[in-house]
């Protein structure tokens, strides 16, 4: 069993797709173990996005990805971390594949409605990032 760290973004909230991205993870196997609605703060996403400071779009996803209510959930499943990804699609929905949730959602690379860790240790970072011992067993 594999544990992964997804969010529905501002603009997957705002545009009523909060139940369709579940919907799609629960379908293809992923348990849901773990989720909550956040309205991140500049710095609380500028910590969560750590590893891409210093790049040219730092700036504007961390502004993009405070601006409105997000869903953060935990994901469990055999391989959920590959799996996920492979659910959400390519990062720019114009290059995800057909049938993906980003490539059926997304109106851009920033815009791009669901983010899913891409590794083992990102996973960790980003459950321990947002979940507390109430919410989740570890
Ligand atoms: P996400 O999976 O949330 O991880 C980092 C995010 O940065 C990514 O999805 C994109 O939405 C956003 N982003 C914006 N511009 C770029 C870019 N040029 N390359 C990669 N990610 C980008």
């Amino acid at each position: 069993m594999e544990r992964t760290l997804s969010i529905i973004k501002p603009d997957g909230v705002e545009r009523g797709l909060i139940g369709e991205v579940i919907k799609r993870f629960e379908d293809n196997g992923l348990k849901v173990i773990a989720m909550k609605m956040v309205k991140m703060s500049k710095e609380e996403a500028e910590g969560f996005y750590h590893v891409h400071r210093g790049k040219a779009f730092f700036e504007s996803l961390t502004t993009f990805m405070s601006s409105g209510p997000t869903v953060v959930m935990v994901l469990e499943g055999d391989n959920a971390i590959q799996r996920a990804r492979d659910l959400m699609g390519a990062t720019n929905p114009q290059e995800a594949a057909e049938g993906t949730l980003r490539r059926q959602f997304g109106s851009n690379i920033e815009s791009n409605t669901v983010h899913g860790s891409d590794g083992p240790d990102t996973a960790t970072f980003e459950i321990d990032y947002f979940s507390n011992d109430l919410e989740i067993s570890r």
